[in-house]
């Protein structure tokens, strides 16, 4: 959501802030805008719709030259998304500009007192309230930086907010409370953004900010205080990764790039997770194996495709460790009053690491003195900073809204922290760990054999192009894949996509089934269990009824293979690692339909890549 950018240094900043834009569009955004601090005071653009729009207008009328300044993609949450709504607000006295990410809470209060003061306002926004209060504050307390001090303190909910002062050239003033915000660190230059993209064309150097932080940043450096002024810790890293891997890299969309890049990104995943002695290390555990061995229950907390993740996860870890694994949603979790107690292990799972109702899982958690264990893909992002501990799945960035090296990386990560559980807890013996860990390394490999044989489901695509509505069928973890491969239809077709366990079938959903309707249905491999032969029967009972059957089953499937309109043949793997290679076609088939419809696969309508605000 929104995307947030702040500039200083020798460069023209409208250009850079035009690019840093364009390297956020991916988080989601419906208005776009800019201000710079030019000799003759602030200057400001805004447009509603895409960033494109804005760069017409600063076509037609360029901002004056000027090396600092802010930007901001708006995802509009009070006040429609218009050209007057757009960020960066400007005080009354325009002075001062701001832009902002989440939502200030008491905002509607704060709005009243300003306007029976006598402040106007120009939109409906909750931000507005931040610039009007920083234009009178700037006033009295004389500095920027101490004016974001004394407003902050006065605004409740999450905010990042950048804001520039035309009296004080050569500076930004930033701060942070529950959404997300760094800063680059360059040669001479310095920016703050709400996230690394938009600046990795410069550096590769930031700095984490913690929660209730504000930062000055000039072109030679920064200084991070708390909201009341004290020197506060900041944390400089390293980006792991370079401007190559936020561009296309030659692929239409960035979606497709990323479902071309699971094998490399799960590689990199389980990559030196064994000692010498073939034991598991998972060295980012900093939690003792004594507390670890008092673990009880399980709790997995996620949203959307990563609680699909979760859902895989549970099957894995409760096999493994016989410890009872729960999966919930992460913005039902608190509300509900969980049981947790100080032996529960709560495992978040969220690829950017800002997800608004997972961070506020976690804190609720922590409050219960549970122990919390993040699995995220965002070094530095604010959610694996507020847990006990993190497993870090090492995707690079992932930049189209729907979700694809996330869940696999994130799956493997799962797995990675319920076999460690299992070697600490000794419910495996270390040659079975191993023997699974040697499985797992082989995945890359196959999921690699998947993606080359993708022309089946470009076809398949382009045949189904008309139609309305879909339903995908699993069981055991092919029942999560089933929802994922929904909701990828879902967030990227618009069409009416729905995932059922197949053993629910013939309680409702079996109504649905008519002539010509696509059913898409993971099969169990073959021969474990009764699993297999009972989806088998599934698909005869649909296809009875007259759906289409696209059948996904290991490769030799002859039971199922009869019964398949068509049949995507996987390559034979455990059952629990299935949904390594299950998932690929459905993601790539929900890419190429969207593509043929026309729509915007990496920056589908009304979606943000992070919802930061709950
Ligand atoms: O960044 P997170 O993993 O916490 O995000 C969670 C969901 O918002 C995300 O997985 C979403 O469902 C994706 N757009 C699905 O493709």
């Amino acid at each position: 959501m929104c995307g947030i950018i702040g500039y200083v240094g020798p460069r023209q900043a409208q250009d850079v802030i035009i690019g840093g834009l364009r390297r956020m569009e991916y988080r989601g955004y419906d208005s776009a805008g800019i201000a710079v601090v030019a000799d003759a005071g602030l200057a400001l653009a805004k447009k509603a719709g895409k960033l494109a729009n804005l760069v017409a207008e600063l076509a037609e009328s360029p901002l004056p030259p000027s090396t600092q300044g802010i930007g901001h993609t708006r995802w509009a949450t009070h006040g429609g998304p218009t050209d007057g709504n757009a960020h960066p607000h400007a005080s009354q006295t325009g002075r001062v500009a701001v832009v902002h990410n989440g939502i200030i809470e008491n905002f509607a209060s704060l709005r009243a007192d300003l306007e029976a003061e006598g402040v106007t306002f120009a939109s409906e926004t909750d931000t507005e309230v931040a610039a009007q209060l920083l234009g009178r504050e700037v006033e009295r307390a004389g500095s920027l930086v101490d004016a974001m001090r004394a407003v902050c303190n006065r605004l409740e909910g999450a905010f990042t907010l950048v804001a520039v002062d035309a009296l004080s050239p050569g500076r930004i003033v930033a701060a942070r409370r529950n959404s997300p915000l760094v800063v680059g660190v360059g040669v001479g230059e310095m920016f703050v953004a709400s996230d690394v993209a938009a600046f990795i064309e410069y550096t590769r150097e930031a700095v984490e900010l913690g929660q209730d932080q504000v930062v000055e940043v000039t072109p030679d450096g920064y200084e991070v205080t708390s909201f009341t002024g004290e020197a506060a810790p900041s944390h400089p890293y390293h980006i792991d990764w370079d401007l190559s891997a936020a561009e296309k890299g030659g692929y239409d969309w960035f979606m497709r790039k990323e479902i071309f890049e699971q094998p490399r990104a799960v590689s990199d995943t389980l990559l030196g997770r064994l000692d010498g002695e073939g034991r598991l290390v998972l060295d980012e555990i900093r939690i003792d194996d004594a507390e670890l061995r008092r673990v009880d229950k399980i709790v997995i907390v996620a949203c959307g495709t990563a609680f699909y993740a979760g859902m895989v996860a549970k099957y894995a870890i409760e096999h493994w460790t016989r410890v009872p694994c729960e999966v919930e949603i992460a913005s039902e979790f608190r509300y509900r009053d969980p049981i947790i107690t100080p032996t529960t292990l709560v495992v978040t799972i969220s690829q950017s690491g800002e997800t608004a109702d997972t961070l506020m899982a976690i804190r609720h958690a922590r409050e219960q003195h549970a122990k919390v264990i993040a699995i995220c893909n965002t070094n530095g992002a604010t959610i694996p900073r507020e847990s006990d501990a993190v497993i870090y799945t090492h995707a690079g960035p992932e930049i189209g809204v729907a979700s694809t090296k996330g869940f696999t990386t994130q799956i493997v990560a799962c797995y990675l922290l319920g076999l460690y559980l299992a070697q600490v807890k000794e419910t495996k013996y270390g040659d079975e760990i191993r023997d699974l860990l040697s499985e797992l390394e082989q995945l890359p490999a196959k999921m690699q054999h998947v993606l080359d044989g993708l022309d089946q489901m470009a076809g398949l695509a382009r045949d189904f192009i008309g139609c309305k509505s879909l339903l995908f069928l699993g069981r055991h973890v092919g029942y999560p894949v089933a929802l994922e491969g929904a909701l990828k239809l879902k967030e990227l077709s618009y069409l009416h996509a729905e995932g059922f366990p197949a053993g629910e079938l013939k309680h409702g959903p079996i109504a649905l089934v008519e002539d010509g309707l696509p059913v898409f249905v993971v099969v169990p491999p073959q021969g474990r269990d009764q699993l297999h032969d009972k989806v088998v029967s599934n698909i005869q009972e649909v296809r009875a009824r007259g759906a289409l059957t696209v059948v996904l089953a290991e490769e030799g499937d002859d039971e199922a293979r009869p019964y398949a309109d068509i049949f995507v043949e996987l390559p034979k793997v455990p059952t629990l690692f299935q949904p390594l290679v299950a998932v690929i076609p459905l993601q790539f088939f929900a890419c190429e339909l969207a593509t043929l419809l026309g729509h915007d696969v990496d920056q589908p309508r009304n979606l943000a890549k992070s919802v930061t605000v709950e």
